[in-house]
């Protein structure tokens, strides 16, 4: 199966690209939903949104008292986030970076990773890093499409190497306590990722799917 990783380059060209059509925005202006039903347990302090695309849980997590740092590798996606944080009224400190090579100088509260595409090597690479930033006492949150979206007829990649299981997850986040990691379905018209969702278009199945399965990992560092 050919590759279905996108490069900063081609990730801007996809942000442009969105900009001049119809739809204007590639994903949700809200957050996903577990962020958005999990994160109030928690107390706000020093949050990273990796990946963060133009920004909707950085924009979201500042608005709900956290002090977020936004990171993606598409400047074009950092633009918009920009945009988009500045008519929420929201303060985000962002930052175009490689989730792969990138290390912060601080350790952070929460860690929020959501629909982060990478091989599978990198992947979990990436997560494992991301572990190793979580402050004591805080929480790491990845939320990815699921391997077993394959022939439903979800929204998303197809490529499964780049696609998430549990035990990827479980299996990738070093000495964080795993508070929950399994397979979720996510309601395409009450949570979408985006647009995409919306038209729920099919991917190798003749109806479209009105759920998609998600993966979910929520790990804790000792405090
Ligand atoms: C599917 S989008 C999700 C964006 C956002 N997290 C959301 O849920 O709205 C994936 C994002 O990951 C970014 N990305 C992919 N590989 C990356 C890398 N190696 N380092 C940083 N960002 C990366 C892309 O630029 C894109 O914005």
């Amino acid at each position: 199966m050919a590759a279905n990783t996108w490069d900063a380059s081609a990730w801007d060209a996809r942000y442009r690209e969105a900009q001049g059509g119809a739809e204007t925005r590639l994903w949700s202006a809200l957050p996903p939903a577990i962020v958005i039903d999990t994160v109030p347990a928690w107390t706000p302090g020093r949050a990273l949104d990796l990946a963060t695309g133009d920004g909707r849980t950085a924009i979201w997590l500042a608005t709900q008292g956290w002090n977020v740092t936004g990171v993606d590798f598409s400047a074009e996606a950092i633009d918009l986030a920009r945009k988009h944080a500045d008519d929420a009224g929201a303060a985000v400190s962002w930052l175009v970076a490689d989730a792969v090579s990138w290390s912060p100088e601080e350790r952070f509260d929460l860690v929020t990773i959501m629909y982060l595409q990478l091989p599978e090597a990198e992947l979990r690479h990436v997560l494992a890093r991301a572990a190793g930033w979580v402050a004591p006492g805080g929480h790491l949150l990845v939320v990815g499409h699921d391997r077993l979206n394959i022939g439903t007829g979800a929204p998303g990649p197809g490529n499964p190497d780049i696609l998430y299981t549990p035990e990827i997850l479980r299996s990738s986040v070093g000495t964080l306590d795993v508070l929950r990691c399994e397979t979720v379905g996510r309601d395409l018209a009450t949570d979408p990722e985006g647009p995409d969702d919306a038209h729920a278009h099919a991917h190798g199945a003749d109806a479209p799917a009105r759920i998609a399965l998600d993966t979910v990992l929520i790990a804790a560092a000792q405090p």
